[in-house]
């Protein structure tokens, strides 16, 4: 039998929160996730409170993502920041291709094919956002949005290294707005993204964690995290609170 996949929970805080208030967030989170066992906890901060958070979260289980970077290790980019910068500090990982990062700042996947190896290179590990908009549900092209993204997004990332991404699976109409995708909506899409890995590798599709994203709330993460192919969340709104977010942890955990 294949080994099961640790569920994993991470905050998203999006533009949120000066290093101060960082510092009295992590201070509140870990004596609220000190005993809990077999989740793999992260939060996904914006650069300036990177060092803060790596610094406090030292030694504890909770790990510290950057939101963004370059694919680049370094060069004439105004403004951006690259993977050996991010690993040096003792980051861990770094989300990618987040629907705010394609809509509102023109993230490519393009972009993303050469992002995913080189955060991989850096040993950090990515969390891959995919996701269809209210349109494309409403028109049937969900499974084609997520087989573009999934195609384009992981083509530079070899078979043996597939399992080293996290995919969130993030529809774009649940996401802020309260409307969360109903079980079904989650499990059908999930399973099909994990289809969609096992396309290239079986192997890489037993052991890959896909997440799910879009208006998770204590209310409704027990739901969600049981279904049998989402192996965690990624959380935005209800992460910007130490103990929302510690009760969602406390749902994930086997
Ligand atoms: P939300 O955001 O939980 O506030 O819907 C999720 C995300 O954008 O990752």
């Amino acid at each position: 039998m294949a080994a099961p996949r640790a569920p994993m929970i991470a905050g998203n805080w999006k533009m949120y929160k000066t290093e101060s208030q960082a510092e009295e967030y992590i201070q509140g989170l870990l004596p609220r996730v000190s005993s809990v066992s077999g989740v793999d906890i992260a939060v996904c901060v914006p650069f300036t409170d990177l060092r803060a958070m790596v610094d406090s979260a030292r030694g504890s289980r909770v790990e510290v993502y950057a939101q963004n970077m370059h694919h680049e290790p370094e060069g004439p980019f105004t403004g951006e920041v690259s993977a050996p910068m991010l690993s040096e500090l003792d980051v861990s990982g770094v989300v990618l291709g987040h629907s705010e990062r394609r809509e509102l700042f023109g993230e490519t996947d393009r972009a993303l094919a050469l992002k995913i190896p080189a955060a991989l290179a850096a040993g950090l590990a990515p969390i891959l956002c995919v996701g269809e908009t209210e349109a494309e549900r409403d028109g049937g092209d969900t499974e084609r949005k997520l087989r573009h993204q999934i195609g384009e997004d992981l083509t530079g990332v070899p078979d043996e290294r597939l399992a080293d991404v996290v995919i969130a699976y993030e529809p774009i109409w649940a996401i802020g707005t309260g409307r969360v995708a109903i079980p079904e909506q989650a499990q059908d899409a999930i399973a099909f993204v994990r289809a969609l890995v096992g396309g290239r590798s079986p192997e890489a599709a037993e052991r890959v964690r896909i997440l799910y994203g879009g208006s998770v709330k204590p209310e409704n993460a027990g739901e969600l995290l049981a279904l049998p192919d989402v192996d965690g969340a990624l959380v935005g709104g209800a992460s910007l609170d130490a103990g929302s977010f510690a009760e969602i942890v406390a749902a994930a955990q086997p």
